[in-house]
């Protein structure tokens, strides 16, 4: 491990940002109905904006069914009426701008809905229509077609193919109302380009693209020996539908269009890949005419585990700066286990299993969400840009005990109820200590929140000391003064349980060990834990130092 890790140059504004996860239909309903909504999320503007973050992405907002929790798209250019109007997204991202926070919206171009007007005539049309052409239909094996063209799997369990009346089958690697779009037709191609175009116009200042490394299919539709899971998708050389060679293709093509934009609009433009890949394949995803940004899969997959970290941060550093880009640093979203519980679970814990079966005391909630802070400190002091999940700053943990009859996830209904799936980090924000559903709205929300989420509430941390909203309203502040422009990134060496650079004068010491760590001298800026004693780092806790 190199002692310097140097930071690629550029000041743009996605290079550093904090970016704040909003997933609609759980952030605010402002219409009481229990779902989140766009008027919701335009009312907190003012918090997030305290909050200090720099940009919001928001999951899937459009016309949908919600079999995928909107990721099953009817329509690319509309919002769902459930969460609103055009017009209410377009005052949502003016009053964002106006408080200096940019918008990221989500692309899902791997899919539609089986909604969509696409699909609906797909299905209608014979086989080997143009209308077909636009999705992957194939004739069935087996001596009458009843046999699946591949064994490929659902990302979300089953099959990967569903059969049509007239006897075609249909690829969906996700949910049975997900068809897969054939991006070897190029009118999917220019739809997709106009889809960005009509977004940029909107206002839009980024894309979070969905599945970006699943569009493409090997033509020649071989067998696979392995099932797909999603936290392991990528990871197979030569994979018949992930992170095949030819989905770079298309990242330039969308690349071209945001470029042109934003010459045309003297605007800074960015579109950050959902790209379950190996990490040595991240980087051709971040090449100069691809994608500005990926998420970081690698760090969030870590366990609490100090050489596993400090190698993966190295890791993304210096493949970051291989192609210019910067790093990007994301702990929870709403596909996985809230880390705060992650970190809580013995290490080695199958979540799914644990989320299903209990006991719920395995999980150790204070250890977790005290390591939680520490990492999440270590993180604002990295290079790069961070993704925070909403409530995340409120210190939530994943809701484990939502009683079967509620779960929605499609998780749920295609592993024939052995994965709950990931509804318990989807449950409504708290925002006051009481009321039918702490403040989300007037009345009870879409899933059920526990008991504790009032004494979790924004309410009920607001200018408490100690909360964990005020330590990340003062670590925001801090890293927006004291790290954003700290330059590269000097490894300290303080030993095996500790994770500990330098950047500029500051100091970022994460204690991984069971004992007390004494760190360099200088002044305590802020700690993830108050210390026991003065001048010490506790376990399981991360200080920044000012070394000057
Ligand atoms: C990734 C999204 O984050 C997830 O929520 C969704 O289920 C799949 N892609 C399919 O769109």
């Amino acid at each position: 491990m190199s002692q310097t890790i140097h930071v690629a140059a550029g000041n743009e504004w996605w290079r550093n940002a904090v970016v704040y996860q909003v997933y609609p239909r759980s952030f605010a309903d402002a219409n009481g109905d229990g779902t989140g909504d766009v008027e919701g999320i335009r009312s907190k503007i003012p918090y997030l904006a305290q909050l200090g973050v720099d940009a919001i992405w928001i999951n899937p907002w459009y016309p949908s069914p919600l079999l995928d929790g909107g990721y099953d798209v009817a329509d690319y250019r509309s919002i769902d009426p459930m969460f609103g109007t055009l017009d209410d997204a377009k005052h949502l991202i003016a009053d964002a701008h106006a408080a200096g926070i940019r918008v990221i919206v989500d692309l899902v171009p791997n899919h539609t809905s089986w909604d969509h007007k696409w699909f609906v005539a797909a299905r209608a049309a014979d086989p080997g229509s143009p209308e077909r052409n636009r999705y992957i239909f194939r004739d069935g094996k087996g001596d009458h077609g009843e046999l699946p063209p591949t064994n490929w799997s659902s990302v979300f369990g089953g099959p990967a193919w569903s059969r049509c009346d007239d006897g075609q089958w249909y690829l969906h690697l996700f949910d049975i109302s997900q068809p897969d779009l054939n991006w070897d037709n190029p009118e999917v191609r220019e739809e997709f380009c106009d889809i960005f175009r009509f977004w940029i116009d909107l206002g839009a200042d980024g894309f979070r693209i969905d599945v970006s490394h699943g569009l493409v299919k090997d033509p020649s539709f071989p067998d696979v020996d392995l099932a797909s899971e999603i936290l392991t998708v990528g990871h197979i050389d030569n994979h018949p539908h992930w992170d095949r060679d030819e989905v770079h293709e298309i990242n330039r093509e969308w690349r071209a269009v945001l470029d042109e934009k934003q010459a045309d609009l003297g605007k800074e433009l960015m579109m950050v890949a959902e790209a379950w890949v190996k990490p040595g394949s991240v980087p051709l995803y971040l090449r100069p005419d691809e994608y500005h940004q990926s998420f970081n899969f690698d760090f969030l997959g870590c366990p609490w585990d100090v050489s596993q970290m400090r190698a993966s941060v190295n890791r993304a550093l210096v493949d970051a700066a291989s192609v210019n880009s910067s790093a990007t640093w994301v702990l929870s979203n709403h596909d996985v286990v809230r880390h705060a519980t992650r970190y809580g679970l013995p290490s080695g814990t199958d979540y799914q299993e644990w989320l299903m079966t209990g006991p719920a005391e395995l999980c150790d909630r204070a250890l977790g969400l005290q390591r939680a802070k520490a990492v999440t400190m270590m993180l604002l002091a990295l290079p790069g840009s961070t993704y925070i999940y909403q409530g995340e700053e409120l210190g939530l943990h994943e809701v484990n005990d939502l009683p079967h009859d509620v779960l929605d996830d499609p998780v749920w209904r295609r592993s024939e109820n052995t994965r709950k799936g990931r509804d318990g980090c989807r449950v409504p924000i708290p925002w006051s200590q009481t009321g039918p559903s702490f403040g989300f709205g007037d009345n009870a929300p879409w899933l059920p929140q526990p008991p504790e989420f009032g004494a979790q509430s924004v309410q009920a941390q607001d200018g408490v000391d100690g909360s964990v909203l005020e330590f990340y309203r003062s670590a925001l502040a801090l890293r927006s003064t004291h790290w954003v422009n700290s330059g590269d990134l000097t490894w300290l060496d303080l030993g095996e349980d500790v994770i500990a650079f330098e950047r500029n004068g500051f100091a970022c010491v994460t204690n991984f060990g069971v004992n007390e760590f004494a760190p360099p001298h200088g002044e305590l800026m802020l700690a993830s834990t108050q210390p026991q004693r003065e001048g010490v780092i506790d376990p399981n806790s991360t200080a920044w130092i000012d070394l000057r």
